[in-house]
């Protein structure tokens, strides 16, 4: 994988364009990293003018878990129906579009190869600015794309499927991590303890669901690396001990229906009450006063109903996206992108694909 990335990307760089830096743009936004194909066009005057996802999950949930190649192949299927269906919904064409941004990592290499090749080459027949935009920057900035997005600077809890992070945001394009998971990550853990209970992939809204008609306190889990300083996340712990309470409840072989919806509630609040304590640790950390929740674990509603009242009780204010856009979604890829051409930033003909690819490298716009 390293050397198959790097020749990839050995020769990519970015270009400055500071002729089209003062123009209106429309991009196009193409988001293909792992088990989503989504796409949107964004305009920087007016706004996100349409968007469209095709999600892969049927084609995964046998397998109990993304499958890459499948994934890929999908990807090929998807992408440039999807494109010609958000056109059509803006009542643009091609020659409309003024730059194309598309996800250039990290996730799966296949993946990010189908957007990659189908950003870069659109983009070259257009003849129009193209830029490889970083995945968790796209979820880090979607709270943006709402009318009461948050000002700069805040903190940033990115809780994902293959990440969670801290992150201290002066602006956009800079990003100092504060903490991370040390093993699984947040909505990894949710997955997994989905599994255990017998639900389907991806598990995070399964397990939500499950929770709702839990008994509080009946269960009390424990509330990882919070009795030592430090921002940093540890999920696989609960996840043993989530199995351990399953394995030790089951009669016969089987939990019953009110034992599972309390283990289920049991590990959710011990996921949300760490967020809360480490969160609140972040404001104390750096000392701002706004909160922003990104990622696929942000469209779960206990979680922000915990973060909101801590942040009030901060004298802060908390931001999340809407639903749509909290989990991998092209409007993301659309917006970063764009803000990113504006600042006169693109990328050289190459075609950037970064499985790993750290936060903290990229650069500033200004
Ligand atoms: O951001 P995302 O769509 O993909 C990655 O970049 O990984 O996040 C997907 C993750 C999955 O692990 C899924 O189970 C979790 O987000 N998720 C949730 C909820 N909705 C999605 N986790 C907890 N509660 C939810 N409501
Ligand atoms: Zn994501």
């Amino acid at each position: 994988m390293g050397g198959y990335q790097a020749s990839l990307s050995a020769a990519c760089g970015i270009i400055p364009s500071p002729l089209i830096a003062q123009m209106p743009m429309k991009v196009l936004g193409i988001e293909t990293s792992c088990d989503e194909t989504g796409i949107a066009l964004y305009d920087s005057e007016k706004g996100l003018l349409a968007d469209a996802l095709y999600s892969q999950i049927e084609l995964h949930q046998k397998y109990g878990g993304v499958v890459p190649e499948l994934a890929s192949r999908d990807h090929i299927r998807k992408t440039l129906p999807l494109i010609r269906e958000v056109l059509d919904k803006a009542d643009c064409a091609l020659s409309d579009l003024d730059g194309i941004a598309y996800t250039a990592g990290p996730g799966l290499a296949g993946a990010l190869l189908v957007g990659g090749s189908i950003g870069r080459s659109l983009g070259m027949t257009l003849n129009i600015p193209v830029i490889g935009v970083h995945h968790m920057e796209g979820h880090l900035l979607a709270p943006l794309l709402e009318k009461n997005g948050p000002e700069f600077p805040f903190v940033a809890l990115l809780v994902s499927g293959g990440h969670t992070q801290l992150v201290e945001v002066p602006e956009i394009g800079r990003y100092t991590v504060m903490g991370e998971s040390l093993d699984d990550a947040a909505g990894e853990a949710f997955d997994k303890v989905a599994k255990m209970l017998g639900l389907p992939y991806p598990g995070g809204p399964h397990v939500a669901k499950l929770a709702e008609p839990g008994t509080p306190g009946r269960f009390d889990f424990p509330r990882p690396m919070t009795n030592r300083p430090g921002l940093d996340f540890s999920f696989s712990g609960l996840k043993t001990f989530t199995m351990n309470t399953v394995e030790k409840n089951k009669v016969n072989g089987v939990l019953d229906e009110q034992t599972r919806a309390d283990i289920a509630w049991a590990f959710q609040e011990a996921v949300a009450d760490t967020m809360v304590i480490k969160c609140r640790r972040a404001f104390k950390h750096s000392g701002l006063k706004r909160l922003v929740m990104a990622g696929g674990v942000s469209a779960n509603l206990r979680l922000r109903e915990k973060l909101a009242i801590m942040a009030k009780e901060e004298g802060g204010e908390l931001y999340y996206p809407g639903f749509a856009y909290c989990t991998d979604n092209g409007a993301m890829i659309a917006y970063a992108g764009c803000m990113r051409l504006l600042a006169g930033q693109q990328d050289d003909l190459s075609i950037l694909a970064k499985p790993r690819w750290n936060l903290e490298t990229l650069p500033s716009l200004s």
